[in-house]
């Protein structure tokens, strides 16, 4: 009797295949681990910081305890489920941060997933003291990004006075979108910046 072939061609090139790649993660995984133990400064910079008031630190036991965290993260705690919170206080203020906690849905730009009325997941969130509401955006506002990270309000001062982004916005950029969209190079930076050329 014949014996039975275990795998077919395809299928040895295929082990084969997915083996190589498995083994060439494992390796690069080590190699970066070993290179990441060595090294003097973090691999990557944070480019997030906060310096909380007493508000602050109590919105932000708060923000654990009412179960924010679920969805948000922020100084390390929370999963990455919604939005990251870290630095939010750059992109936002205070009064806009209360005022979403109390009224999510007349303050977001587009339908609201979570927070907003039941039986969204996040409706009890407006529904918590006005007082603890105030502590959590007092904390939240006070989680600052650095200018040009991925959550600041405003782009480097680099990239408001490239003359390539410009000449590149002028070539591609349709003229409808002039008006329909806020070119965010010549949004309103945080006090104490500017966006013009230095
Ligand atoms: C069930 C998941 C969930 C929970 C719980 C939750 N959120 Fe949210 N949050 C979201 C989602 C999703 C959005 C985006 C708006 C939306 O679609 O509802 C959001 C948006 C926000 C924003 C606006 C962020 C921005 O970039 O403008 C803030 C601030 C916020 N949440 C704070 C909180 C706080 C404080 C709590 C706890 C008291 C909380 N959230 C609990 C899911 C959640």
């Amino acid at each position: 009797m014949e014996r039975k072939q275990l795998l077919k061609p395809g299928e040895k090139v295929l082990f084969a295949v997915f083996g190589a790649f498995l083994v060439l993660a494992i390796a690069g995984l080590v190699v970066m681990e070993v290179v990441r133990a060595h090294m003097s400064k973090p691999m990557f910079a944070s480019r997030a910081s906060f310096d909380l008031s007493a508000a602050g630190r109590h919105g932000s036991k708060l923000f654990r305890e009412a179960g924010c965290t679920a969805c948000h993260r922020a100084m390390r705690n929370g999963t990455n489920q919604g939005i990251g919170l870290d630095g939010v206080g750059s992109l936002r203020s205070q009064q806009w941060l209360e005022a979403f906690l109390k009224h999510p849905e007349a303050n977001w730009a587009t339908v609201t997933i979570d927070h907003g009325q039941p039986p969204k997941e996040a409706a009890y969130v407006a529904q918590l003291p006005p007082q603890d509401l105030h502590d959590i955006a007092m904390f939240l506002s006070e989680l600052k990004a650095e200018r040009g990270s991925a959550t600041s309000a405003v782009p480097p001062p680099e990239i408001a006075r490239s003359g390539f982004v410009n000449s590149m916005t002028e070539m591609w950029a349709p003229e409808a979108w002039k008006e329909k969209y806020q070119d965010i190079r010549h949004k309103k930076p945080p006090a104490g910046e500017t966006n013009e050329p230095q």
